[in-house]
């Protein structure tokens, strides 16, 4: 389970609720990663440090160094502790104009610098009622893992967000998640093979709150969530129980 903070909180909240978080999570015995701002990575990563729980970044640029200004390296959040960056977020697509290839360079990068990308993919409400789901999904899928060996792509972690759920309040509903998760491992098994895709964990993400969790959660293709909104607050340690009950 990821929570994604988004540009969320105030220095002060996100130490004091980090810190609160490794009490309340430590028995939990599933990965559980927290992605703050940029800013305040070294400050969580300090109070992560030593507990079970692990530090995730929102983004990344794809160079290592360089005259890209207002960018941030995956060298320089690997220096911080940071072990998983998320990538191809539908914000940073459809806000900042982000591209297929641009994500498959980030996921490159992240990989190369001994971290886990956490690749968003998903459709528009629009391209839903089109019927482009499945095409949507396959394509940005096959684009960001271009190119990756077989070892890279084990190290990778997929996120199904449908645009049209994200902050939104309208969940997928368990049947829709589960339907498009079935056809990504589908799809990774095309493209690698079965016990492979087995292993590559695909998040579902978009509106999850601790009321429509549970169905969700007991999908078989359903491995576990990226959680924007309910990650900011005591909602968070109650996904974190409904998975607990499931592991
Ligand atoms: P949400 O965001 O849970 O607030 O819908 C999810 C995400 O954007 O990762």
């Amino acid at each position: 389970m990821a929570g994604n903070w988004k540009m969320n909180k105030t220095r002060e909240e996100a130490m004091f609720f980090s810190n609160k978080l490794t009490q309340d999570l430590a028995g939990m015995n599933f990965q559980i990663v927290l992605c703050p701002p940029f800013v305040f990575l070294q400050n969580v990563a300090e109070i992560l440090t030593g507990t079970k729980l692990h530090l995730g970044a929102q983004n990344c640029y794809y160079e290592r160094s360089g005259a890209f200004t207002g960018e941030v390296s995956p060298l320089m959040l690997k220096e911080i502790g940071v072990e998983y960056v998320i990538v191809g977020h539908s914000e940073r697509r459809h806000i900042f104009g982000e591209t297929d290839e641009m994500i498959n360079k980030k996921v490159k990068a992240i990989l190369d610098n001994g971290m886990k990308p956490v690749i968003c993919v998903g459709e528009t409400k629009e391209e839903r009622e089109r019927g482009l789901t499945f095409c949507v999904v396959e394509s940005q899928t096959r684009q960001a893992l271009f190119g990756l060996s077989k070892d890279n792509v084990e190290k990778v972690v997929i996120a199904y967000e449908p645009v049209w759920a994200i902050g939104t309040g309208i969940v997928a509903k368990p049947y829709q998640a589960q339907e498009v998760h079935r056809f990504i491992r589908k799809l990774l098994e095309q493209l690698y093979d079965e016990e492979l895709a087995q292993k590559i964990p695909i998040l579902y993400g978009g509106s999850i709150k601790p009321d429509n969790f549970f169905g969700l959660m007991i999908q078989p293709d359903i491995d576990g969530g990226l959680v924007g909104g309910a990650s900011l607050d005591d909602q968070f340690i109650e996904l974190a129980k409904i998975i607990s009950w499931l592991v």
